[in-house]
């Protein structure tokens, strides 16, 4: 998407944050807020990311204020290329080098150890940096416009769905940002993979956008390291996550429906609908059959459940292969809840 070109006044800008976000693709605007030490929306091929300097302890304060995160949850920094990777992480193991030369940019966040100059607040204290180029023309177009990287935790309160239209950032974080760059629907819908080099082999810690096959394509067999765990001192990887408010129960979907009849039931299908007078509420993810429709498809279709009057959202899990992996670890996620 290019950027159009349009007029907004810093001034607004300056003050708009006491009232409502604008939405817009004014890169000038965007970077204004940035340099500033504002975290604002910002649009990645994955979800949309809050983002602000990671160069700036007191900008990246903003972030964990503004989606209510605990500090003990690191941040991935945003780069505009492969080449910056130099300034913030200390070595670049030969294995790690060669997926992000495979796949930068794109959805894969690679975990080097850190440079001084990344303050030990994005990193919670941990002697490793996660690093990503992002895809996304827009916002590549920022990051090369600015002269510090982003950093930038998926732009939603702690713990619920992430966002993938500018339109969900503002309707859970509008009121306490000034900006929210627009790049359109994301393309890919699931947050990136996370990748680390762990005693000397190449470890996945997060399923994401970039399926394990791709990796394994580049790196050999990989080793996957998933925390389950709900210990806080596991960074991010909570058992519950990206969670609706409203329950939500996997598989077996019929049987489901047989046992809630006297509920108002939405039903996330893959590809075929289900027939059932208990369903008030269908979405189908993917009517041509491909995961990457359905990853695409999956938080827009938990958050349109969850804003809707059902009282139980029933979803499919799909075959544990390629992105059916990555919908699969979040939809067990966000079943995960207590409601
Ligand atoms: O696709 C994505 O990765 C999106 C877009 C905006 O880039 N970002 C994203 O950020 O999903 P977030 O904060 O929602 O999830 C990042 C996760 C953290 O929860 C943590 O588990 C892991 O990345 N992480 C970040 N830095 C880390 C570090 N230094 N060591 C270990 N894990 C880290
Ligand atoms: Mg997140």
């Amino acid at each position: 998407m290019l950027a159009q070109k349009q007029t907004t006044h810093s001034h607004d800008l300056d003050n708009k944050h006491k009232e409502y976000a604008i939405i817009g693709t004014d890169l000038a605007a965007a970077a204004h807020c940035l340099r500033q030490g504002q975290c604002i929306g910002f649009p990645t091929e994955t979800v949309y990311g809050l983002a602000a300097n990671a160069l700036d302890a007191n900008a990246v304060v903003r972030i964990f204020e503004t989606k209510k995160r605990p500090a003990f949850d690191p941040l991935i920094v945003h780069l505009p290329d492969l080449d910056a990777v130099g300034r913030y992480a200390a070595t670049f193991p030969a294995p790690l080098r060669a997926l992000a030369e495979q796949y930068w940019p794109g959805p894969l966040t690679l975990l080097l150890p850190k440079q001084p100059i990344i303050p030990d607040l994005v990193t919670s204290g941990l002697p490793r940096v996660a690093l990503r180029v992002p895809a996304h023309p827009l916002a590549r177009t920022l990051l090369q416009m600015l002269e510090f990287p982003l950093a930038a935790p998926s732009a939603n309160p702690f713990g619920y769905i992430s966002p993938t239209t500018a339109q969900h950032v503002a309707d859970q974080l509008g009121d306490q940002i000034p900006y929210i760059l627009d790049g359109g629907p994301c393309q890919v819908g699931v947050e990136s993979t996370i990748v680390g080099w762990e005693d000397g082999k190449v470890t996945v810690y997060r399923l994401g956008g970039m399926s394990v096959e791709e990796i394994e394509a580049v790196s050999g067999p990989v080793v996957i390291a998933l925390n389950q765990s709900s210990n806080p001192a596991a960074p991010g990887m909570l058992k519950s996550h990206y969670a609706p408010r409203k329950p939500l129960l996997l598989d077996r979907v019929g049987a489901h429906l047989e046992a809630h009849q006297d509920k108002k039931i939405g039903v996330i299908a893959f590809e075929k609908a289900y027939e059932h007078p208990a369903i008030v509420h269908q979405i189908i993810l993917a009517q041509d059959g491909q995961t990457g429709t359905a990853a695409q498809h999956l938080f827009a279709a938990l958050r349109t459940m969850d804003q809707s009057d059902v009282d139980l959202i029933l979803a499919e899990t799909l075959p544990d292969v390629g992105l059916g992996r990555a919908i699969n670890d979040r939809l067990r996620r966000a079943a995960a809840t207590e409601v």
